[in-house]
């Protein structure tokens, strides 16, 4: 099994067609605080009878973005359209999705930091005065039309904030992150998601799955998927510890949480430059990955669980850890 695909944290269609998507904000675990706002603000525009202001969603990818925008269209007896920044390539696209909207709808726009900037500009408008600017007929007749579109919500959601231009930014009233998932919550979506699959796991079995999700939904519900692939094969009614510690085993994740390219990585960093630092191109060229690969699947987890540290200079291994890896990797219980 190749651990790219594996960890791989963007969505799949596999995951479309078999996740559960909780209905509610009780359903949907983790994020409380956030969750409590966004109570409030559904509810209160839904009193209204208007669109609720415009949101952003920023955070690491595999979070349940989409799934809490979803869960608000419910809980407000909306539509919801999903699309992407990057999938927009010309402003008819944007001016297309906006015309079709109803009342009140939302439009979920993920990565919105991709959108090409002609496009972003149509948004403009269509933020602040719910209208679009459309191009009637062709060469010199062509003709600039004012037209209105119904009242919406934008939904932005985008994994680099900082790269969110400021007219845009300052169009959004609401602004919210979101944060990495503990074990027990990881544990519990895997239960319900367990649920939904028909599949029996133990609760000790679902956290040791969760312990190698980092902290990630999306990726405790692969996980899943792969290891209740690997039951059904050994006929298995019930997957509890020690049979996840087997499939761990067969999926390439060691008892660290740690997968064959985290490993690659850190050994490299190890070995090639007794610790580091090392620029960012270099390590990924010396492993085999895209630099954007490298910064936005595996450094994340590396970073936030102290395997790895960014300094001006490049990556490096923090000193702490570096006798751990060096035992690790070479047997060799020194720091030097
Ligand atoms: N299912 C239940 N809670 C979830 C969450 N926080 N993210 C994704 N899927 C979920």
């Amino acid at each position: 099994m190749d651990g790219i695909e594996l960890f791989s944290i963007q969505e799949t269609p596999e995951e479309r067609v078999h996740d559960f998507i909780p209905q509610s904000f009780d359903d949907y675990i983790g994020q409380q605080e956030l969750k409590e706002k966004l109570k409030v603000y559904t509810q209160a525009a839904k009193m209204r009878g208007e669109a609720l202001d415009h949101l952003l969603l920023f955070g690491p990818p595999g979070l349940g973005k989409t799934t809490l925008s979803q869960i608000m269209a419910h809980v407000m007896s909306v539509g919801i359209k999903i699309c992407s920044g990057p999938m927009m390539e010309r402003t008819g696209d944007l001016v297309a999705i906006l015309s079709s909207l109803n009342h009140r709808d939302i439009l979920f726009i993920d990565e919105i930091h991709r959108m090409p900037t002609n496009v972003e500009e149509v948004l403009y408008s269509a933020m602040e005065h719910f209208r679009v600017d459309v191009i009637i007929g062709q060469g010199a007749g062509a003709k600039s039309v004012n037209l209105p579109i119904n009242p919406f919500t934008l939904i932005g959601a985008t994994t680099k904030t900082g790269m969110i231009s400021a007219p845009l930014r300052s169009r959004f009233g609401i602004s919210e992150r979101l944060e990495f998932y503990c074990e027990e919550e990881l544990r519990d979506i895997i239960l319900q998601a367990a649920a939904f699959l028909k599949c029996s796991i133990t609760p000790d079995a679902a956290l040791r799955i969760a312990q190698c999700a980092r902290g990630t939904p999306r990726v405790a519900k692969k996980i899943l998927r792969r290891v209740r692939d690997f039951a059904q094969v050994a006929n298995r009614d019930i997957i509890d510890l020690a049979f996840v510690e087997q499939a761990l085993t067969f999926l390439g994740m060691d008892e660290d949480g740690l997968n064959k390219i985290d490993n690659l990585l850190l050994r490299t960093i190890v070995d090639n430059f007794q610790g580091g630092p090392v620029g960012l191109e270099t390590l990924a060229a010396l492993i085999g990955e895209d630099k954007e690969t490298l910064e936005q699947v595996y450094e994340p987890f590396l970073l936030r669980s102290g395997y790895l540290e960014k300094t001006a200079r490049g990556r490096q291994i923090p000193h702490k850890k570096l006798p751990y890896l060096k035992k690790k990797f070479f047997g060799q219980n020194t720091l030097l």
